[in-house]
Formats: C-alpha cells, structure tokens, sequence
C-alpha cells in the first residue's frame, strides 16, 4: 500500500479510524461498536493518527482536566490535518464521548479543524454525519474556503436508542475470549458530584432480548466471559420484549441466570453496581449461579453518613456494611472492590476516619481513588467549604496506603490455591503471559501465545502488590475454584 499521507491510494483501497479511548469501560464499548458502525464504510482500525484518514476521540468528562487534555490533542490533530491538506490529502476529526456531549459548541468554536461532534447516544449517526462532512468539502472545494466553526454536531439524546441502530456483534468485539456489553445507560441518581447523569441522559435499560441476543452473538464470535456495563448496571430494568416468557420487566438478576444458560458462556461480571440496587434476587444469584464470578465492584464513595448524604449517595455506611455481610454469607470468597472519593466539600477528618474505619472492616481485593474535583453545573460545585489540594493530597495517600495493603493481603491469600486464569495477552517479559483470576487480579505464568483467550488452570506461587506469578497446572484435576467445564 502507498504511504497514505500522500494521499495517492485509489479510491477502492480501505480507509482507515484511529480511535482513542478516555476513560470507563463504557467508552471502550462504544469505540468498539463505532468501529463496528464504521466498518461496512470501508474503514479498518489503524494503531496511530499518523495513518488514519478519520480520527475519533472517544473522551471522558467524569473529572477535572479532561477536557483540556482533549483540547491538547486536538491541537496536535490540527497540525496533522494541515499537514496532509499540504499534501493534498485530508484527515477528519470526531469528537466523540461526554467532553462532546458537554462542550460540543464550544469545541466546534474553539478548534475548528474538527468536522463531527458525536454525543454518546448519537454515535450510529457517524455515517450520516461523515457524509455531512465529505459534502462541506465539496462546497469548500468550490469556493475554496472553509468556515470557522463549521463542524457537524449531533448531541441530540434521539427518542429511539441508538442500539436500535448498531449492527451485530462480531470477532472483532472479542478481546482474548472477552467482551463488554452495554445493557444500560444513563443515570438517575444525581450524586452530587457527578456529571453522568448530564452527559449520559436518563437511565436507559436495553430489552432483555436484544440483550440476549447480542450475548449470543458474542460468544458465537468467539467470547467465553461477558461482562455486562452500566452506569448503574444493576438498577437494570430491561422489558422482556416480544416472545419473551414471563413477559414484563426484568431485573439484572433475572437476565444474569438467563446468560447463565448461555452454552460456552463461563465468565459473567458485571459493573458498576449501586449499593441501593442490590436487590434480594441480585445477592441470591451470587450464591447460586456459578458463571457469575466472585469479584464485585460496588462503590461507597465515603465512609461518613454525613458525606453520603451530602453526596446524595441515598444510603449510609450501615447500609453498605449489612449488604456485604449477606453478599459473604452467600458467597465466602466475593472479592470487593469501590471507588472512594476523598476531599468531598466540608470532608472533616472525622469524616475521613470513619472512610478509613469503613475500609479497615470491609477489607478490599482493590479500590480506585480519587481526589474530589470541582465539576461545573454538579450541586457539589456550587457547595462552600472546598478542600485545600493539600488535605485531599493527604487523604489520599493514607486511604491509598491502606487499600494497596489490602490488596497485597488479598493477593497473598491465594498463593497456593489453583485457579482457573483466562489469558489476554503476553506479558512484559519474553515467554510470559498476562491473564486474570476470577477476583479480576493480574495472573503471569510463563507460557505461549497459543493460551490467549483461553481459560487455563494456573497453581499461585507468589503474591505481589498488583499481581500474582504462577504456574500452569497440567496433571490435576479441575480446582475447587473452577466454575464450568
Ligand atoms: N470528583 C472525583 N471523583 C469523581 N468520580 C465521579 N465524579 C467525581 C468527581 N467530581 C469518581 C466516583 C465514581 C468514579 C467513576 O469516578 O468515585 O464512582
Ligand atoms: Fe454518577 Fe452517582 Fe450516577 Fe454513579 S450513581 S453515575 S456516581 S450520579
């Protein structure tokens, strides 16, 4: 093939989208499936910008900076693009993701090299809107001048769901025996922290049998572990749709035994749960559906009643504690995991004690932390008595010391134990390859490429802080840990 920055490839020559991910594993669904929307268009994925005819950036907006680091990367698209466009190429930029969904005007002024602003409910559209663009270059063509701020933009959250509108799965939705699948979006519970329920809408709950459907389809293509995505996964409430059996709505409990039924399906996650949907059902299906593996992220945020109210969170620390009692009770070896926010406006150390205390009973498998951050248009931007930078510095250090503890402690529990480990990927030294447990922790052992996407038993050798090293078993038979044939 010629150097596509000559811009000398025929016209039947496929071209090629560079997409770049911020953020959740939401936006890594979705710049799956625009690449799946892209894809009868001609368009294969390309590793870098330098040779893509289309970038998309799939960005983030959950904390601050985001959107600088957009505009950064805008800057230096720009440049590309002039460089082409002097070589009588051209190269399209998207911005796609909740930056667009937020910003979406400001950015089209701000950088007009950008042709498509695409909301995260309007991304079927791409093609649409790639027409839309090829069209005003024809104009410019003709007159010979672009207009600044002429971009296409579409943040419309449409009456119909954009899956209505995207095409099937297919192997390339598959990494390594593993897929994502989106059965909800959106939120209703306005934390007051959090700019989700502004840039993702409404909470939206896919028909349970297109759910089905699609969950199919990927294991057909190739998928052994699904891991089901939400902003708020398990206020699932997907309608049964036509020919379904017992009609009406379903919960997440409800279309997880449902998977379970799936043949070859032997991982089920899913993420990122609310503690006040965890449903009796929900808890039940811990214990007694085996795929469902034992690894559950479950946010609390604070340890603090007084910040879990002030974070309009609707539960306190009571709450959280009595839920992970009965989650253990029906399921020993659950590993949890959260995310903490330290530095809420008015946090007092007190307050922080008690996230502390919180942590210290609960024990996590792993956590992830941040530092609170000021998000425009949230009720807690608007709160007085913000944190110094120092204290939140402070505070997340010591919550960050203990969890990474815990983590190390959980990790070294297992050494010993055989564990069913499905691998990804090859690991940074030769020979080595990267998989996961089914407490979702970073197994190596030394083996070959010919392991990926396969679920292989791995004996526990040794405990680091992120990882564990292992051995593959070969002579045993099945651990006590494994969940299907
Ligand atoms: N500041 C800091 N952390 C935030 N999160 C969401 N919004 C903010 C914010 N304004 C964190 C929460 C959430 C995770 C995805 O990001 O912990 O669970
Ligand atoms: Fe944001 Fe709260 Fe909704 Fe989670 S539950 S997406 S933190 S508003």
């Amino acid at each position: 093939m010629k150097d596509v920055r000559t811009g000398t490839r025929s016209q039947w020559q496929r071209k090629r989208v560079f997409i770049r991910t911020y953020g959740c594993q939401m936006n890594v669904y979705d710049s799956d499936r625009m690449a799946d929307v892209l894809r009868p268009l001609g368009y294969a994925l390309s590793e870098t910008p330098e040779q893509a005819d289309l970038v998309v950036l799939n960005t983030c907006h959950i904390r601050e900076r985001a959107s600088e680091k957009v505009y950064s990367e805008l800057g230096r698209l720009r440049d590309l693009k002039s460089e082409r466009r002097r070589d009588g190429a051209d190269l399209t930029i998207a911005v796609a993701g909740c930056v667009a969904q937020a910003e979406g005007e400001e950015i089209i002024q701000r950088q007009p090299a950008v042709d498509i602003v695409v909301g995260p409910q309007a991304y079927h559209r791409l093609p649409e809107l790639l027409a839309r663009v090829a069209r005003q270059s024809d104009d410019r063509r003709a007159d010979g001048r672009r207009r600044p701020g002429a971009g296409v933009l579409d943040t419309e959250f449409p009456v119909d769901s954009k899956f209505d509108h995207l095409p099937a799965p297919s192997e390339a939705d598959v990494r390594a025996g593993s897929a994502f699948l989106s059965i909800q979006e959106g939120c209703d519970k306005f934390c007051t922290f959090c700019v989700v329920p502004y840039t993702r809408g409404a909470e939206y709950s896919r028909p349970a049998t297109a759910v089905l459907q699609e969950a199919r389809g990927l294991v057909a293509a190739g998928a052994v572990e699904l891991t089901l995505l939400g902003q708020n996964v398990n206020a699932y409430h997907g309608e049964g749709g036509p020919g379904s059996i017992g009609g009406s709505t379903w919960t997440l409990a409800r279309l997880i035994r449902a998977l379970a039924e799936i043949d070859g399906l032997v991982r089920i996650r899913y993420t990122t749960s609310h503690p006040r949907d965890m449903d009796d059902d929900l808890i039940a299906v811990h214990g007694d559906v085996p795929q469902l593996t034992p690894y559950l992220h479950l946010p609390v945020q604070s340890g603090s009643d007084r910040i879990l109210e002030a974070m309009n969170r609707g539960h306190g620390r009571d709450h959280y504690r009595r839920l992970v009692d009965r989650l253990r009770g029906i399921r020993p070896d659950l590993a949890l995991s959260s995310d903490f926010i330290v530095g809420f406006p008015g946090e007092s150390d007190a307050d922080f004690d008690d996230t502390m205390r919180l942590v210290d009973e609960i024990g996590f498998a792993s956590a992830y932390t941040f530092k609170y951050s000021r998000r425009p248009g949230t009720p807690g931007a608007a709160l007085g008595d913000q944190l110094a930078e120092s204290i939140k510095t402070a505070r997340l250090a010591a919550l960050q010391s203990l969890l990474g503890r815990q983590q190390r402690d959980f990790n070294a529990s297992k050494v010993g134990a055989v564990v069913p480990v499905l691998f990804a990927e090859a690991g940074r030294k030769p020979g080595q390859m990267l998989g996961k447990s089914p407490w979702l922790q970073s197994v190596y052992v030394e083996g070959g490429a010919d392991m990926i996407g396969s679920i292989v038993n791995v004996r526990l050798l040794a405990a680091y802080a992120l990882s564990l090293a292992g051995e593959v078993v070969t002579d045993e038979s099945p651990s006590r840990f494994e969940v299907a044939a």
